[in-house]
C-alpha cells in the first residue's frame, strides 16, 4: 500500500537533512553520565542535533529510559524538552559507565571528561584544547550534583574546563554541554573543511565550507 501523504518525510525535511549532511561530525559522541533529570537530557539531545555530533550515548542506571531508540524517540518527556530532538539524534543508552567504557573502547573511541574541577593527569581549559587531535572522540558530561565519575576520569585521555568567573562552583548541565559541544564541533568541523579522510591526513585543495549559506526562509 502506498504511503499516505502525512507519512512521507515533507520535502523541506528531506532537504534540510540532505544540507546538514556535510557539515555533521563524524565519529564525535556526547555521552551523559547517569543523568537526574530528563530536561537535562533534553537539552543535551537538542544540543547535540543542533551543533551536528553523530551520536549521544546516555548512561542510565536507575533504567529511567527505554533501551529501545524508538521508543526513547517517542518518551514525551523526553521529546518535548528535547524538542523533538531525539526523533533526529542517533541515541544509545547502557546501564553502567563500565559498560559505555568498553563499547567505547571496543570502537576506539578515546574519552575526554568534562569539569568545573581539576580532574586526573591532565587539565584543559576549553580554548586550549585541541579536540581534532582524536579521530574518535567521546566528550563525558556528568551527573548535576556528583559530576563526573571516577571510574570516567580514570579513563579519560583529558579533563576539560570552561573557565568560571563568578561565585557558583559550577554551570548546568545543559548549558556546559552546549558550550563544550560548540567548540569541539567547530574545531573538528574546520579540520573536516581541510582534511579528506582523517586517516590519510590529505589535504584538500579548496577547503568546504564550515558554515551553511543563509537564506531568507521560503515555504515548502
Ligand atoms: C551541575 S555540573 C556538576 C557539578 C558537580 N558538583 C561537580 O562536582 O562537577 C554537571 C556537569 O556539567 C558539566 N560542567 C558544569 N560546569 C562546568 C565547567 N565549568 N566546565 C566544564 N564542565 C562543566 C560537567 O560535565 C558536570 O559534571
Amino acid at each position: 500500500m502506498e504511503p499516505t501523504e502525512e507519512k512521507k518525510p515533507r520535502k523541506s525535511v528531506r532537504t534540510r537533512a540532505d544540507a546538514i549532511k556535510p557539515f555533521r561530525c563524524k565519529h564525535l559522541v556526547a555521552v551523559i553520565e547517569d543523568p537526574n533529570d530528563i530536561k537535562n537530557i533534553g537539552t543535551v539531545l537538542r544540543n547535540v542535533n543542533a551543533l551536528g555530533v553523530e551520536k549521544a550515548y546516555i548512561i542510565d542506571p536507575r533504567k529511567s529510559l527505554p533501551d529501545d531508540w524508538q521508543d526513547m524517540r517517542e518518551r514525551r518527556s523526553l521529546s518535548g524538552p528535547s524538542v523533538s530532538a531525539v526523533k533526529w539524534t542517533f541515541v544509545k543508552r547502557f546501564d553502567s559507565t563500565e559498560e559505555c567504557i568498553a563499547h567505547l573502547t571496543s570502537k576506539g573511541f578515546v574519552s575526554v571528561v568534562t569539569s568545573p574541577h581539576v580532574k586526573g593527569k591532565t587539565n584543559v581549559y576549553l580554548h586550549e584544547g585541541d579536540f581534532t587531535q582524536y579521530t574518535k572522540l567521546a566528550v563525558w558530561f556528568g551527573n548535576e550534583k556528583r559530576g563526573i565519575s571516577e571510574l570516567a576520569v580514570e579513563h579519560c585521555d583529558m579533563c576539560v574546563a570552561i573557565p568560571m568567573f563568578g561565585m557558583i562552583e559550577s554551570l548546568n548541565l545543559g548549558t556546559s554541554s552546549g558550550i563544550v559541544l560548540y567548540e569541539v564541533t567547530r574545531q573538528r568541523r574546520e579540520y573536516q573543511s581541510q582534511y579528506r579522510r582523517r586517516d590519510q591526513r590529505g589535504k584538500r585543495g579548496t577547503p568546504l565550507p564550515t558554515v551553511m549559506e543563509r537564506r531568507p526562509d521560503t515555504a515548502d
